[in-house]
């Protein structure tokens, strides 16, 4: 089921998944988040980070696993998605880096890279709890439209618009690496709970599209509609596209969830 929660903005979006998060995590001390980079996640982790500091909770046995990396990139420059979630995240939360995982973009191994990291996601007993970002065009992880519902991990190409829109992170566009390596559709479908947040209007279109389109590859996801536990959190804007009918407006926090 596809549960559609409209909340005041990110830090709301944040405080609720964290606090689902925290009680997973103070349930299960071996759970696995699946993470996501980008700016819409950022809430979660501060809230979450905030949860584990001020209720002492213990993160030590918590696992990670990141969407997607680019290729090609060295793992030790800023915008590496190696350093973007050992910054915005191993380290915010106090996890063990060596229970965060993120793809590898080193071209010379790409071809086994995939199976590798599906394999270590199944070694972990499979994400628990995924957090994902949709792109303007409909992408989740590097999933770009006409990626296949069942595709897993894998190197994929970037289009323009994603690249433009990274291009905010970089010196220039011609710095943005043309491919990725990212989790599939697939494999984001096996994780057991999806968290998908999206605010502003410029997401609009992705989410309803996302939620009320056919089940397409070019929207990729537009997939979370073929899973059982799905909560998306949005702003009033990013709902602008939806009807009032199809959500739930959330003022507090998420007691009783
Ligand atoms: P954003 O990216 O969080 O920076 O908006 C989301 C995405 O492209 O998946």
């Amino acid at each position: 089921m596809t549960e559609v929660l409209v909340v005041a903005g990110p830090a709301a979006a944040g405080e609720y998944v964290a606090d689902i998060l925290a009680r997973a995590i103070q349930t299960d001390p071996e759970t696995v988040l699946g993470l996501a980079t980008g700016s819409t996640p950022l809430p979660i982790y501060a809230a979450l980070a905030e949860r584990v500091r001020t209720e002492g909770i213990d993160v030590s046995s918590v696992s990670g696993f990141a969407l997607d990396e680019y290729v090609g990139i060295d793992p030790a420059h800023e915008q590496s998605y190696h350093h973007v979630i050992d910054a915005e995240v191993t380290q915010t939360l106090g996890l063990n880096p060596e229970r965060v995982h993120v793809p590898s973009g080193n071209p010379d191994t790409l071809e086994s890279a995939g199976a590798a990291y599906e394999e270590a996601i199944r070694a972990a007993g499979g994400v628990g709890w995924q957090i994902l970002g949709i792109g303007a065009n409909g992408h989740i992880g590097f999933n770009e439209p006409g990626s296949p519902i069942d595709s897993l991990t894998r190197q994929v190409p970037l289009t323009e618009q994603t690249r433009q829109d990274n291009a905010r992170f970089f010196d220039s566009i011609d710095d943005v690496p043309r491919h990725a390596i990212t989790q599939g559709v697939g494999t984001i479908l096996r994780a057991g709970h999806l968290f998908l947040l999206a605010f502003g209007e410029h997401k609009a279109d992705a989410v309803a599209r996302a939620i009320n389109g056919p089940v397409s590859p070019e929207i990729p996801a537009s997939a979370i509609q073929q899973h059982p536990n799905v909560t998306v959190l949005l702003d009033a804007a990013a709902a602008s596209g939806l009807d009032a009918a199809e959500y739930t407006v959330v003022t507090g926090t998420p007691a009783g969830v």
